[in-house]
């Protein structure tokens, strides 16, 4: 595992987008593996103001989402579909056909996430992906006691999950239950990059940093990935 120190918040999502653009430029038909929170806000910042200089930035680029509340329309304020939108999807010339989210309003969830583990393995698999950290250690949702091997499914949010995102509801109502893809889809990834930043981070990045690999902390998983950097501030 690699890692990288940066000096605030701002370092971090200049040195995150650069890594983006980076991968666009090597290959415009990358595969990305994109994630949501407060983390990514100024990595998507950044790479919008880059793309406007060089429009076709995302013509053939391909995302998937690494998870999405379940129960919710795709056109809730809260939906990772309507942050997707807000923060980067509106705002580049990606072919919305190109662009996954794992639908949470699917009326059956179940083959929804069959699907999308066989649209990202038809897609060779994920060629770059980014991941935030939750506070308990999550990478997508998937919560502490995750097997390493899982694939895309339905999950119950962790209550201290649902805690540390209600501020992103304007209601607090965060769902229940989520969609997210496994560890082992994550895994799969050609390349992972772990965002975290601020004081919240700090005990997991600290638990993360002793090397133990558990599934009680599921981003420990990343230690047996070959490609993997950390950039932290
Ligand atoms: C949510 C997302 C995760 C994300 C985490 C961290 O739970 N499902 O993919 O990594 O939040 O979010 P934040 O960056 O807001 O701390």
């Amino acid at each position: 595992m690699n890692w990288e120190e940066c000096e605030d918040y701002g370092a971090l999502s200049r040195r995150a987008a650069e890594i983006l653009l980076a991968a666009i430029r090597e290959d415009p038909r990358v595969v990305l593996g994109l994630p949501t929170g407060r983390t990514p806000v100024g990595m998507y910042d950044r790479v919008i103001a880059e793309c406007s200089r060089h429009y076709h930035c995302f013509r053939d680029v391909t995302t998937f989402n690494l998870d999405e509340y379940a129960g919710i329309p795709r056109e809730h304020p809260g939906s990772y579909c309507a942050y997707m939108k807000q923060h980067l999807f509106d705002h580049v010339d990606i072919d919305p056909a190109n662009a996954h989210i794992p639908g949470g309003d699917a009326p059956d969830l179940d083959a929804k996430c069959i699907r999308y583990e066989a649209e990202i393995a038809g897609a060779s698999s994920l060629g770059l992906t980014f991941l935030g950290l939750g506070q308990n250690g999550h990478i997508g949702f998937n919560e502490p006691g995750t097997p390493f091997d899982s694939r895309t499914r339905v999950v119950e949010l962790s209550h201290s999950t649902r805690v540390a995102n209600a501020g992103l509801f304007v209601d607090g109502k965060v769902p229940a239950r989520a969609i997210t893809i496994g560890i082992g889809t994550i895994l799969d990834s050609k390349r992972i990059v772990l965002l975290a930043s601020g004081e919240s981070k700090r005990d997991a990045i600290a638990r993360l940093r002793t090397g133990e690999v558990d599934e009680s902390f599921p981003a420990s998983a990343l230690w047996k990935h070959r490609d993997c950097l950390v950039l932290s501030a």
